[in-house]
Formats: C-alpha cells, sequence, structure tokens
C-alpha cells in the first residue's frame, strides 16, 4: 500500500482515502464518488477494525460482502480497496495508541469507552499507509468527524478532512451497514431517530430555543415507538461537542438510541439553518 501511494505521490497524483468497515451501501458509494471528485487516486480501505468495538459489541457479527464490496469499490471509482488482515495492522507487540482528549468523553464516546481510542488509532494508522492528501468522512458519525479533524490539526498530519452530508433512505432513516440487523417491525421503529430530528426542527422553527425543552419533546417522540430506547439526545456546539442549554444556529441535534436489544442507531443534524447553508446548500454539520 505505502509503495503504490509513493509511486502515485511521485507522479504528482493527489490521493483520496475513503475509510470503511466494509458492506457497502450508497453513503460509502457516495464517499467514494466525492473522493473521486477531489483526489486523482481514490482509495478505499475496508478494515473492521477490533479495537473500536467494546466488550458484548457486534464484532463478530458485523455484516460482510467483500465480494460484492470489491466490485462496488471500482465501479464508484476507487483504484485500490485496500483490506488488511487484523494481524498486519496489529502485530504482537503493538503498543501505541492515538488518544484525543475531550471530545472523546461524551456522547458515543461516554456509551463505548474506548472506542474512540480504537478509530483514532486505525485512522492514524491508515493515514500513515495510504498517505493520503484528502480523506472522507460520512457526517452520520459526527462526533468521529470532529474528533479526526482535531487529532488532524493536533499532529500536524496535514490531510484535508472532508465531511460528506448524511445519505437517508426515502423515508428518512440514515444508511447504516447496521440498518442490516433491523427485523421488519424494527426498521419502522427506527424511524424514531430521523423524525425527532424533524420535529426539533419545526420546534425550534416555531420559537422553541430550550435545549431541555426540546430535548423532553424528542424523548416523548422516541419513546413512543415500540422496542426504542433513548441512548442519548444531545444538543450540542458543532465543533466543540459540548451541550448547550439554548439551541443557535450552530448547535447539532446528536441523537444514539438503541432499537431492540442489540441494534444501536445514530443520527444528527442542524436544529436550526446554519450559517454556512446560507453559503452553500447544506444542513448538517460540515
Ligand atoms: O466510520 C467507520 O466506518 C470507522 O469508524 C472507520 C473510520 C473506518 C475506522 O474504523
Amino acid at each position: 500500500m505505502e509503495a503504490w501511494s509513493r509511486l502515485e505521490s511521485g507522479k504528482g497524483k493527489t490521493i483520496g482515502l475513503v475509510p470503511t468497515m466494509g458492506f457497502f451501501h450508497e453513503g460509502h458509494l457516495s464517499l467514494m464518488r466525492m473522493a473521486k471528485g477531489l483526489a486523482d487516486r481514490v482509495v478505499v480501505s475496508l478494515f473492521v477494525n477490533p479495537t473500536q468495538f467494546g466488550p458484548g459489541e457486534d464484532l463478530a457479527t458485523y455484516p460482510t460482502s467483500f465480494a460484492q464490496d470489491q466490485e462496488s469499490a471500482a465501479a464508484n471509482g476507487a483504484a485500490i480497496l485496500f483490506a488488511p488482515t487484523a494481524e498486519a495492522m496489529y502485530p504482537p507487540g503493538s503498543r501505541t495508541t492515538v488518544v484525543v482528549s475531550g471530545l472523546t468523553d461524551t456522547l458515543c464516546g461516554a456509551s463505548r469507552p474506548g472506542h474512540f481510542t480504537g478509530v483514532t488509532t486505525v485512522v492514524s494508522k491508515l493515514f500513515h499507509l495510504v498517505r493520503p492528501d484528502l480523506a472522507v468522512f460520512g457526517q452520520k458519525d459526527f462526533q468521529q468527524l470532529a474528533v479526526i479533524r482535531r487529532m488532524c490539526l493536533d499532529l500536524n498530519m496535514g490531510i484535508e478532512i472532508i465531511g460528506h452530508p448524511i445519505v437517508r433512505e426515502a423515508d428518512g432513516l440514515a444508511m447504516s451497514s447496521r440498518n442490516s440487523y433491523l427485523t421488519g417491525s424494527q426498521r419502522e421503529s427506527a424511524l424514531c431517530l430521523s423524525r425527532a430530528l424533524k420535529l426539533a426542527r419545526q420546534l425550534a422553527a416555531g420559537g422553541e430555543r430550550s435545549a431541555s425543552r426540546l430535548a423532553d419533546a424528542c424523548r416523548g417522540l422516541i419513546t413512543s415507538y415500540p422496542e426504542a430506547t433513548v441512548d442519548y439526545i444531545s444538543f450540542v456546539h458543532q465543533a466543540t461537542l459540548k451541550d448547550v442549554s439554548t439551541v443557535d444556529r450552530n448547535t447539532v441535534l446528536a441523537l444514539a438510541v438503541k432499537i431492540g436489544d442489540k441494534v444501536r442507531l445514530i443520527d444528527n443534524g442542524y436544529v436550526r439553518r446554519p450559517v454556512s447553508s446560507y453559503l452553500e446548500s447544506s444542513d448538517e454539520p460540515c
């Protein structure tokens, strides 16, 4: 991987990386197409990273479709599908991790201790192996994007981190490989996340500014769906990820909801039209 990247960079080609854990859906494919529009060569990494899964999480059952993924990556602009083994990524004796403090204590970091250390460590390793000029990540993992941006700045990695807007099914459900775990009735309940976002936006448009009242309304809606249990409903500043009490144009509503016993889904979005959207046509964190 490193030799190919050095060769391409030596030829003056820019490299865009799309890090993934595979089982591609339209969300992944749109990240690849975006990278293809921004860089001369696209590398898609496919690695189900064991260090970002906690005990009792779905590492053993994480869905895979390697042959199909190979075809889809090639069809969507990837020059290389880089799929290392766990032994190659974490040889015996590995002792180094990358920790971004502060930003990783809240939201998914609070619910999944150690998760972000696994993410930042593997993403750093992928950056060193692939040596990209830019990397594209989905905004569904809004905290992950903020953490990786911080890591790149703090460690002078010099890689441009690009966020791609959330890709949704026609009925609003944010695309996720984990949606494949949902039964038919759970798939209906999973709509509670995007509907809670919609409700918060409607109430904010009607003048409600209190984060706690908006959170109560979202909780009421989410818990009215069968099998839906709230992990968190947080109104946070889009860059610092700190809780806010009053929603403004920097406020993102971040949601994590468990559907049934096993499936934990996340979603997020600005509550009020963000300042950036007056310049670009995006309503997601950027
Ligand atoms: O977002 C993901 O799929 C993973 O967290 C990533 C960035 C590929 C690291 O394993």
